[in-house]
């Protein structure tokens, strides 16, 4: 186990490169077992969920060599039942079900446990492929789903409480591109990993229309082929760089972004008093910190509105921005675990019913603190950068789940943090 000790107080200056979507990686990993042929994924982030998805799909006989971003996976004789310890370390591993039971006709998934940032069921996945012709057992804590005359088109409406899922998008998109007939998906998510993973399919000879937008139309095709694709950059990532450099910044560039992709992150820092500049193509942008920053507002929602990955680490601008901020999360209403820890640290945060008021202080001061899920941790070393003294944030593998090379990026801008063994765990 490593502790992540951070210095708070530097100016952050300098150049960041971000990395290839996780959450784009994470189903287009598993799309890959669509194909017998050979496939390359390029930008693949060096994170730990990227690497699970790598080790399961080896478990399940997919032959994948990775080599710096470069993911070439061969998965022309796999086999379709995952176990539990395979995929326990990872919730998005249900996106396995919709290629698998695609091209096997059978597939065994165990169900994903709960999860800290909200119960996240899988319902809507699972009504995605009965929709489409499978049966779906639960058996001693896995889902056996079986289809053994293939998958037929249907149209099927993910709506779920909390509006789409993305994940069972994907799924419902990945099971649909090998089935007879056409399938429509109606309120479907429009995230950007969504319209990535289409692309890949595409690519892979899928006919697919209407990603990115509430209704998708998928008509099946006999087979995929391989093929040579590179991910979208890290939305959240970037976002989560931005923050840091409103915080702290003066004169922080990311490459590798997508100006498009970054409009509502974007609006609201440039509300709350940042300075946000993009190059004209939209691929790099440069964030200096307001020289007098004012409170905001946000509403977690579905793409395009505010997403819930960068909820928490708005909430530690927040906690160190003067006035009064609110934020609400609609999509996972229980995702606050990181506000007990920044009031560890000398935030100002109430939280009820789904909502955090935050009332700006002059200062935080380090502490020791944990992280508890990977925004949540994302957001305590923001808090970190900030705060006057050392702050320790201990179970650094939530934060390494999705930032690729993180203490390496936060250096090379002129934090002052490091990577330590940590004896207490
Ligand atoms: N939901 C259901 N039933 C389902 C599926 C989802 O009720 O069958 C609910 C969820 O509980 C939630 C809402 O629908 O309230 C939206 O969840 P969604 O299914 O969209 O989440 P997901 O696909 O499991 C992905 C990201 C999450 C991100 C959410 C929302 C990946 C691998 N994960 O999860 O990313 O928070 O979409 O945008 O793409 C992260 O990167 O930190 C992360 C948690």
């Amino acid at each position: 186990m490593e502790k992540l000790v951070v210095h708070g107080g530097y100016t952050l200056r300098g150049a960041v490169k971000i990395a290839g979507s996780k959450n784009a990686s994470l189903p287009i990993l598993a799309a890959s077992l669509l194909t017998d042929e050979k496939v390359v994924i390029r930008h693949v982030p060096d994170v730990s969920d990227a690497n699970f998805m790598v080790q399961i799909m080896g478990q399940l006989g997919a032959s994948v060599e990775r080599s710096s971003g470069t993911v070439r996976v061969n998965a022309q004789n796999i086999h379709a039942e995952a176990t539990y310890e395979q995929v326990r370390k990872m919730r998005a591993s249900i996106c396995l079900m919709g290629p698998l039971v695609a091209r096997m006709q059978r597939c065994v998934i165990p169900l994903p446990g709960g999860c800290v940032i909200g119960d996240r069921p899988v319902d809507l996945h699972i009504r995605a492929i009965q929709a489409l012709g499978a049966s779906v057992q639960v058996e001693r804590g896995n889902l056996i789903i079986e289809a053994p005359n293939g998958l037929t088109g249907a149209v099927v409406d993910l709506r779920g409480d909390h509006g789409p899922t993305v994940l069972g998008t994907d799924n419902l998109m990945m099971a649909a591109v090998l089935a007879k007939g056409t399938t429509v998906i109606e309120s479907a998510a429009a995230e950007p990993e969504v319209v990535d993973l289409a692309n890949f399919l595409i690519k892979m000879g899928a006919k697919i229309e209407g990603a990115g937008t509430r209704r998708i139309v998928i008509e099946g095709v006999e087979k995929l082929h391989g093929c040579d694709y590179t991910v979208i950059p890290d939305r959240i990532e970037a976002g989560t760089f931005m923050v840091a450099a409103a915080m702290m910044g003066d004169g922080v560039t990311l490459f590798n972004v997508c100006r498009e992709h970054l409009e509502t992150i974007t609006e609201l820092l440039i509300k709350c008093g940042h300075s946000i500049e993009f190059n004209e193509k939209g691929t790099s942008v440069t964030i200096i910190a307001g020289k007098n920053p004012k409170p905001g507002e946000i509403k977690t929602a579905p793409y395009p509105g505010y997403p819930t990955d960068m909820q928490a680490q708005m909430t530690a601008l927040f906690a160190v921005t003067p006035g009064i901020s609110v934020v609400k999360d609609s999509i996972f209403p229980q995702r606050f675990m990181h506000c007990s820890e920044l009031k560890r640290m000398g935030a100002d945060i109430k939280v009820d019913n789904g909502t955090a008021v935050i009332s700006g202080v002059d200062k935080l001061s380090g502490a020791p603190v944990m992280a508890s899920d990977l925004r949540a941790s994302a957001a305590l070393v923001l808090a970190a950068l900030k705060a006057e003294g050392t702050t320790e944030i201990h179970r650094l593998y939530h934060i390494d789940r999705g930032y690729e090379n993180i203490c390496d990026k936060l250096l090379g801008i002129g934090a002052a943090v490091e990577r330590l063994p940590d004896v207490e765990e």
